[in-house]
């Protein structure tokens, strides 16, 4: 290379790029938001094709809302240009120990050293909260090479769990259209409400989701969850445009829920869903209610979502009963999602 070579074609130092925060709300820096989220967006596309399932602007809009987590933007510019743009998530209820980071460079931009750049800054923003555990993740097809992987290794990141995520073509669903037979138990179904009758049932399910879900040699610590957190929930999920079905499983006994499970559709491409958690209480495993709350979803989403072709869920590799579960209704791997973490010392 000659000292006549163009700026770009050169390995930059961090000298060379300018990190700025972002905000997608602030209506003075639309034009800035824009080709942030942009990176996202093409980025993804590049490495995972058109079925990608990157944040969508109104999802980042709402998750820069919600008051259960601070979501800091970060974008890395190149003269005025946006190459890499980073996410740093807190959890602001439970958790305090924890920060998840996102870093992404456009593919055009890589190897110039600006990944690097963002993924200091953002830890450097953690330690500085007081956070002293980093989560990371990356995907890549099942057989793909996977430069995140390279990228958090080589910046001190272990390998803490492994998913697959697994599609499942609506059109192949394997799951009947007759309601299960669930004795003992009522199936109830929602589109786009948690019931508030539901919220303080659903509460109980949804902290227990956060010890009882595999998680792996995962630095997490059980969620805290009460009515008032679930009816955020439900707001940051219409602000994301999102769509939402749900179904629960009452024990007719004892008249409350024991089990539930939700699906998430983007409003303005119906056509990837998104299936959310499910669980069912421990004491009241054995009786098919998980796949009874999923079937009713399936019958529901089929009824009111004719445009969506593919539901989409991530099963840890461990979750055995749950992967062949979902094997048995047609789910199939399309990628894997390994997760990364780095404690600060
Ligand atoms: C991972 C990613 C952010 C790296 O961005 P980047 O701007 O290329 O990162 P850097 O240039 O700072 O790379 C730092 C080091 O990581 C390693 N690395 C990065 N990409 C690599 C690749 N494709 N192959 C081998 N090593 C790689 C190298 O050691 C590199 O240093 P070197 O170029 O001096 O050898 C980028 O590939 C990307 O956007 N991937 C998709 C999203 C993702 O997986 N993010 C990571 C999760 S936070």
């Amino acid at each position: 290379m000659t000292s006549s070579a163009p700026a770009h074609d050169a390995p930059l130092t961090s000298a060379a790029f300018r990190v700025v925060p972002v905000s997608t709300l602030d209506p003075a820096q639309t034009e800035l938001a824009e080709a942030w989220q942009a990176v996202f967006i093409d980025s993804a596309i590049a490495d995972m094709g058109d079925d990608h399932d990157a944040w969508s602007m109104d999802s980042r809009k709402a998750r820069e809302q919600d008051a259960d987590w601070e979501n800091r933007y970060f974008a890395a510019l190149d003269g005025t240009t946006v190459i890499a743009s980073a996410e740093l998530m807190l959890p602001m209820r439970d958790n305090p120990h924890l920060a998840m980071v996102d870093v992404v460079t456009r593919p055009e931009h890589r190897r110039r050293g600006v990944g690097s750049l963002l993924l200091a800054h953002l830890i450097r923003e953690a330690a500085e909260t007081g956070r002293t555990s980093l989560l990371a993740e990356t995907t890549t097809r099942p057989n793909g090479t996977d430069a995140g992987e390279v990228f958090l290794r080589k910046n001190g990141f272990d390998l803490g769990q492994t998913l697959q995520r697994n599609d499942l073509d609506v059109a192949a669903y394997a799951g009947g259209e007759n309601p299960t037979e669930t004795p003992g138990y009522i199936i109830e179904t929602s589109t786009d409400d948690t019931l508030d009758e539901w919220l303080e049932d659903r509460a109980v399910l949804q902290q227990r989701m956060s010890t009882d879900a595999p998680i792996g040699n995962l630095d997490i610590s059980e969620e805290t969850w009460d009515a008032d957190r679930l009816r955020r929930l439900r707001d940051t999920t219409r602000r994301s445009n999102r769509r939402a079905i749900e179904s629960v499983a009452r024990h007719v006994d004892s008249g409350r829920l024991v089990a539930f499970s939700g699906l998430q559709i983007p409003a303005n491409d119906p056509s990837l869903a998104y299936q959310q958690d499910t669980l069912v209480l421990r004491e009241h495993r054995g009786h098919g209610l998980g796949a009874a709350v999923k079937a009713a979803n399936m019958r529901a989403l089929r009824a009111e979502f004719p445009q969506t072709r593919t539901v989409r869920t991530w099963n840890a590799e461990e979750n055995g009963p749950m992967i062949r579960v979902n094997e048995a209704l047609g789910y199939r791997t399309t990628a894997l999602q390994r997760e990364w973490q780095k404690r600060l010392t």
